[in-house]
């Protein structure tokens, strides 16, 4: 089965070809909004719509180029269509439901944390639940219980801002560009974490707090004591550490070896090492997707889809009734 996939939830316009039999994905371009934004310090809304607009026809046409397929060879169209920026989804749901309506074909509007949770699955295809998940991205930092296959269940969750999302502010108050975190990780090669002291918030919970984190950054930088480098690897390392801590001891208690790390701050290098090194001393394996399929993508969406739908009748989906918003399989987010 060819599976289109669609994702425009925030800042990244992306289209995915994906073949289920083979587990190939053909393509899977990107055109990340990401220098546009750079400018406001942050994900305008309209601005993001208005680019999904612009540029989702063209790289769907050229990704068909690429793949060397024709339209007409597509079997499932799978969108983004929650959660995220409304404006944004509207674009990616619109273009997938017009897409359906022509082709006749069935459209499967995709929760967009199974795509981020399940691209672990498709970069380790021996991977199978239960594990334990977290997703930390722009815009969530949240623990799952995955027991068995699509079943998610929230054991945490950020209360105020996401693991990306304080990347993204303390790279703002350190003068770096948007997106922060590859920012802070290539400053923070060059610090010393130990020399500043950060907070890791509500430490004996499994739910996350980084707006505390985020104002001690703001505090240093007024102190003007330490450099970029060494707030910037302190900010990595506590990051890093919160986030070990709190999934590690969440799937102890769950009773997983395996644990999933997924989402944009996956690509961090230092996260992925003191994670998979504290995992490690407590007998745990983590599993992560390839780097390029930690960020927002198409192909995460593509086979999250096609997981999803599993062996039920596709014509159950050639159905053109849901909004922006709606999702086939509830997740608790
Ligand atoms: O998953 P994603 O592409 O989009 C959302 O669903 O939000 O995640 C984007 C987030 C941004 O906050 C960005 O700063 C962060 O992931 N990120 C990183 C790195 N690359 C992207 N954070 C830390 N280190 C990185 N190398
Ligand atoms: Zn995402």
């Amino acid at each position: 089965m060819l599976i289109a996939g669609i994702e425009t939830s925030c800042d990244d316009t992306s289209v995915a070809l994906f073949e289920s039999e083979s587990r190939t994905i053909l393509v899977n371009e990107t055109f990340s909004q990401s220098s546009i934004h750079s400018k406001f310090g942050g994900v305008v809304p309209e601005v993001a719509s208005r680019n999904h607009l612009l540029k989702l026809p063209p790289l769907f046409k050229n990704s068909l180029e690429i793949a060397g397929v024709s339209v007409k060879d597509i079997d499932l169209i799978a969108v983004t269509s929650a959660p995220g920026l409304i404006g944004a989804l509207l674009v990616g749901t619109s273009f997938a439901k017009g897409l359906a309506f022509i082709l006749d074909k069935p459209v499967f509007p995709t929760h967009h944390l199974a795509g981020h949770i399940l691209s672990a699955e498709l970069t380790n295809l021996a991977l199978k639940p239960p594990y334990t998940a977290l997703v930390a991205s722009g815009g969530h930092t949240h623990i799952y219980k995955v027991s068995e296959p699509l079943k998610f269940e929230l054991m945490g969750r950020t209360v105020d801002d996401a693991a990306g999302e304080t990347f993204d502010k303390a790279a703002k108050a350190l003068g770096g560009s948007y997106p922060g975190g590859p920012f802070i990780e290539s400053a923070a090669a060059g610090g010393d974490y130990q020399k500043v002291r950060l907070p890791i918030a509500m430490r004996n919970s499994p739910n996350f707090s980084f707006s505390g984190l985020k104002t001690a950054v703001l505090n240093e930088v007024s102190k003007n004591i330490f450099g970029i480098e060494d707030i910037a690897a302190s900010l990595q390392y506590t990051i890093a550490e919160t986030l070990s801590e709190k999934v590690l001891r969440t799937a102890k208690e769950n009773g997983d070896s395996r644990v999933v790390m997924a989402g944009g701050v996956a690509a961090n290098s230092a996260v992925r090492w003191r994670l998979s090194a504290l995992a490690a001393e407590a007998g745990i394996t983590v599993y992560y997707p390839e780097i390029k399929l930690c960020g927002d993508n198409a192909a995460m969406i593509a086979y999250a889809a096609y997981r999803l739908i599993g062996s039920k009748d596709l014509s159950l989906y050639k159905r053109l009734d849901f909004k922006a918003g709606d999702t086939m399989h509830e997740i608790p987010v």
